[in-house]
């Protein structure tokens, strides 16, 4: 297994058994290594934490009730595969071939070596795993070396500083030195598509989906078929995107290998009142031209924050997951914090200034088609501590006083009946509490009857839950225990000297009826 566990999905496969999914967003050498020092870091480090970024599918299966019951991994099959840092992975769509992707290892700009801070995803309808490139900035040094003028600013805002980076993998891999590779960086911040039942496949980075900051990759089909992917920019003041696909799925799996590497990018704009609109990212329409730098669609998809920036797009909140309901078809955006939103910037769906406990917005698409360009939205829920009046706290109109607090929210995945379940990021520092898992109906008289259901560790975000199709598994990951002044030798809830992991915890269900909401 690979570090830092985050998007987490289940695939069925033979009789109650599948195929899980899990993606390793980055490492923590301070926790991987004794004494560990960025200045002192070895090759040998580095090509550690190299190997335990990307993916990992694992064949996990029943275990019978008389030895205990669960599920456990199963070693003995090809499907448990490794997709790491060195990983081939082609880049196929608009922007594969082009001039900015050329580097002196891929001279055609289609292929690269591996994935890194993979952080949210989504399951596509003919079942294959798409996990989202977050924050690839980290990998990368020397921002002054870009010469390419929309790149460079494109890197800045994405993080990259100008002198040295904030990891020392420069040092050892001339890909990361952006004097050496300035087009390196451009083969990241991408969707990647893995089939998980084709373990000698090679993934896909499908750049029809544009290049920024992703946290989610949530999938579905609109009303005629075509595959709708939402996927939010995880910054402050960043966009919230959704992509819909030019062809449709036609239920053969074979023939959706294509569906994503064309179709049209749009980012959300939220009115005030309560309307909104999905704005298409098309070179030739309205700025989206040479005059402002866009000289092919490539153009636009290689650098889409520079063009959603001149349609009037709305910046959000840090935008975590999205998620799709599957009964109702409305799409929900986790915003997880901005504590940088001042006085006198709010809007109707970023209505704190500022906002450290972060909310959730609800869109009803124009007819229930994902694939509309028109969309009604509101509230879901401002998150907080519901006894403290002065933070306003709101869960859907239900009763406040019955509620479990909760904030910053970061991953979202539904049940089989609609019901919203939310993992945490970042509440420790917001209302006190370790991180966790959240149950809210959407629909129904307990609509926003938001329960805890999980609590993780000290320094730990929960990253990411899923349910098994059955619903009788709850998996949920566990992310980074031990990090930010929270080191192991204060970690109590371990007891003595043990090494803390990242990991997958696995909560099985022991009764038979699951009737909680709709
Ligand atoms: Fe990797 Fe946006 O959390
Ligand atoms: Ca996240
Ligand atoms: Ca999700
Ligand atoms: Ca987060």
């Amino acid at each position: 297994m690979g570090y830092n566990c985050d998007f987490v999905a289940w695939f069925d496969y033979i009789g109650g058994s599948g195929v899980v999914g899990i993606n390793h967003e980055y490492t923590n050498p301070e926790l991987m290594f004794s004494n560990y020092s960025a200045d002192h870091a070895t090759r040998r480090q580095v090509d550690y934490e190299i190997a335990a970024h990307g993916v990992s599918m694992l064949l996990v299966v029943r275990r019978p009730a008389a030895q205990g019951g669960g599920y456990r991994h199963y070693p003995h099959t090809i499907l448990n595969r490794r997709i790491h840092g060195e990983t081939r992975i082609f880049l196929t769509g608009p922007v594969a071939g082009h001039s900015l992707l050329r580097t002196s290892s891929d001279p055609y700009g289609t292929t690269v070596n591996g994935t890194f801070n993979n952080c949210g995803g989504g399951v596509t309808p003919w079942g294959t795993y798409l996990t989202a490139e977050e924050n690839f900035d980290q990998y990368f040094a020397n921002n002054s070396g870009v010469t390419n003028e929309m790149a460079k600013v494109a890197n800045t805002r994405f993080g990259v500083r100008d002198e040295g980076g904030r990891r020392p993998w420069s040092r050892f891999h001339r890909r990361f030195n952006l004097n050496y590779e300035p087009n390196e960086i451009n083969k990241f911040g991408w969707v990647v598509e893995i089939d998980p039942f084709g373990p000698y496949t090679v993934p896909k980075k499908r750049t029809a989906l544009g290049r920024f900051k992703h946290e989610a990759a949530a999938t579905t089909l609109s009303a005629v078929g075509n595959a709708v992917v939402y996927s939010g920019d995880d910054a402050r003041f960043e966009y919230v995107y959704k992509f819909v696909s030019t062809g449709t799925y036609d239920g053969n799996k074979r023939h959706a290998d294509s569906l994503l590497d064309s179709g049209t990018l749009y980012v959300a704009k939220f009115n005030d009142d309560g309307s909104g609109e999905w704005i298409p990212l098309v070179h030739g329409e309205g700025p989206l031209n040479m005059s402002n730098g866009f000289a092919s669609q490539a153009d636009i998809l290689l650098f889409p924050r520079q063009a959603a920036d001149l349609l009037g797009a709305t910046q959000m909140d840090r935008p975590e997951d999205v998620d799709i309901n599957p009964v109702t078809n409305k799409v929900y955006v986790a915003l997880t914090n901005n504590t940088r939103r001042g006085a006198g910037s709010e809007d109707a769906a970023n209505p704190r200034a500022p906002n450290p406990m972060g909310h959730i917005i609800e869109i009803t698409e124009a007819g229930d088609d994902n694939g509309a360009t028109q969309f009604q939205w509101e509230i879901f829920m401002l998150c907080g501590d519901p006894a403290d009046e002065a933070q306003g706290t709101y869960f859907a109109g239900f009763d406040t006083s019955r509620v479990s607090k909760i904030a910053n929210p970061d991953n979202l995945a539904f049940d089989k009946n609609g019901n919203l379940l939310i993992a945490t990021d970042g509440q420790p520092r917001s209302v006190g509490i370790n991180d966790g898992v959240f149950f809210v109906p959407t629909e129904g008289a307990e609509r926003g009857f938001n329960r805890q259901l999980f609590s993780g560790v000290v320094g730990a975000e929960c990253a990411s839950v899923i349910m098994n199709t059955a619903q009788d598994l709850m998996l949920v990951s566990i992310q980074h225990p031990g990090e930010r002044g929270t080191r192991l030798e204060r970690i109590s809830s371990f007891g003595g000297d043990v090494v803390n992991r990242p990991t997958v915890v696995a909560v099985t269900r022991t009764e038979t009826p699951y009737r909680i909401g709709a």
